[in-house]
């Protein structure tokens, strides 16, 4: 089983399985935190926010125009900002550390 490193807003660190092909979003979802994710991944809302751990942020999927508009949106966007419904779970992403923003 692939694992998935969860940072949440308060700051408590937390490894949890992450099932592979799902989204980070549905994955986050699932074990309790609360991503809105309101538009159910269809790049509509930016409420699936996430930040990805530095050494990470080039493993994951590249950034699509389309996300890339609906990150704008986002006030507290950082360098490795991404939106949690756009990437999909596989086992060369186990292991991935992520962060939630306040
Ligand atoms: S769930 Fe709406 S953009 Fe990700």
């Amino acid at each position: 089983m692939a694992t998935l490193k969860v940072t949440d807003a308060s700051g408590e660190c937390k490894v949890i399985e992450a099932k592979v092909g799902l989204s980070l979003m549905e994955i986050l979802r699932e074990a309790g935190y609360p991503v809105a994710g309101e538009c159910n991944g269809s790049l509509a809302c930016a409420t699936c926010h996430v930040i990805i751990g530095e050494a990470w942020a080039d493993k994951v999927p590249e950034l699509t125009d389309e996300e890339e508009d609906i990150l704008d949106t986002v006030f507290n966007l950082e360098e490795t900002s991404r939106l949690c419904c756009q990437i999909l779970m596989n086992d060369e992403l186990s292991g991935l550390d992520l962060r939630i923003p306040d």
